[in-house]
This record gives C-alpha cells, structure tokens and sequence, in this order.
C-alpha cells in the first residue's frame, strides 16, 4: 500500500467531503483565458497538476487541448470526471499522488494553480523536479505564484525571492511578470509567469 497516498489523501479528502473548499473559484481562472485567449499558448499536450475540481480542465479540453489532470482527492477526480460528461468532453484524469506519478511521455505545458502554494515548503524542490521532469525541452509553465505575506499555509506564501531560487535560471527561462494579479479573500493574490524549461 502506498502510505504517502494515503495519509495526504485522505487530509485533501476529508476537506473535500466537508466542504471546507475555500479556494474553489467555482469558475475558469481569468489567468488561463487570458493566456490562452490571447494565443500565448496554443493547443497542445498540457498537463493540470492538483486539478481540483478542474474548471481549467474543461476550459481546456473545450479549446482543443488534450488534456491530464491530475489530484490525490478521489472527491475531486469524481466531480471533475462527472463535470466531463456532463459537458461531452475529454480529458485524462488521474487518481494519484503526483509524487510518485509520471506522464506516459513529456508534456508540451503545465498550468500550475494553487498547486505549489498548497504543499509545505520542504516540499517544494521535490515539486520543482517533478514539474521540470514532466515537461518537454521548451515546454511552457504557466506559474501563478500565490502571495500571503504569512508564515502560515496552507496556502503558503511564494515569495518571488524563493520563487527565483527554487526555478533557477539555469532551468527555467523566465518571462516579465504578467500583470494580471487575481485577488482572493483576505489579501491574497497571485503573481503570475510564464516559465520555459531550458
Ligand atoms: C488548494 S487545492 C487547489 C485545487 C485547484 N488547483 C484549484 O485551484 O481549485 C490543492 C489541491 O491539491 C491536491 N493535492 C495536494 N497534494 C497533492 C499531491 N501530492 N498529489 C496530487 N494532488 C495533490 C488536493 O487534493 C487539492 O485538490
């Protein structure tokens, strides 16, 4: 039995079950419909780590990507397989601890939201490996990097010193900071990039 899966499984889980979903937005980021309305990203392999209940991945699928998710929450893979139906569209939707998970083959892109913000620090390079490993050579990280100025998470605050540390240059090719900034309850908001993996 995989004793990571379980125990952080059943933590996501629970809070799904008790409906203490707080950062749902209940809708499609704004971010990713500006990326890709503005053709920043054309339709590709991309990848959804931590979908959630996965609005992005129905937004995606519809304009034509083909699209993996992927969460530890059988609540949330449940709802998200259901919503794809529902809607006639496709996806590939995956029950796992991305830890111990890989693509089939390299993925073109991944749009990270509210993925890494949601994991303890000390597990962040782990993560960092992770992203870098699913993707292809000049594939495209469509990062959102949560800002709280607590010390407290989850979420946990991305600061973008730590940010540039942890996607060091020699890896990862940054954009400008994109000006769209999503303000969440309490203050939080989110500082948004475009990462090339070198
Ligand atoms: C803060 S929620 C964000 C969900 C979604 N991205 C959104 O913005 O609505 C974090 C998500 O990460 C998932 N998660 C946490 N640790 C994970 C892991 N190790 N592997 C896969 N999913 C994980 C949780 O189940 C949860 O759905």
């Amino acid at each position: 039995m995989d004793e990571s899966k379980s125990s952080k499984e059943n933590e996501w889980e629970q809070l799904y079950q008790q409906g203490k979903t707080g950062w749902d937005r209940g809708e499609v980021s704004p971010n990713l419909s500006y990326w890709i309305e503005s053709q920043q990203i054309p339709p590709c392999r991309i990848l959804v780590p931590a979908c959630g209940h996965g609005y992005e991945v129905l937004y995606l699928a519809e304009k034509g990507f083909d699209v993996i998710a992927v969460d530890i929450a059988p609540s949330a893979i449940h709802y998200l397989n259901k919503m794809l139906i529902e809607h006639a569209l496709n996806a590939t939707v995956i029950e796992a601890n991305f830890f111990n998970w890989n693509p089939d083959k390299p993925v073109d892109a991944i749009y990270e939201q509210t993925s890494l913000c949601a994991l303890a620090p000390e597990n962040w390079e782990q993560y960092e490996q992770c992203l870098y490993r699913w993707l292809k050579p000049n594939g495209k990280l469509l990062a959102q990097f949560m800002q709280t100025n607590s010390e407290a998470g989850p979420p946990f605050h991305c600061d973008i010193s730590t940010m540039l540390e942890l996607f060091a240059k020699q890896r990862w090719q940054w954009s400008d900071e994109h000006e769209t900034k999503i303000i969440h309850s309490a203050g939080k908001c989110e500082k948004v990039y475009l990462l090339e993996k070198k």
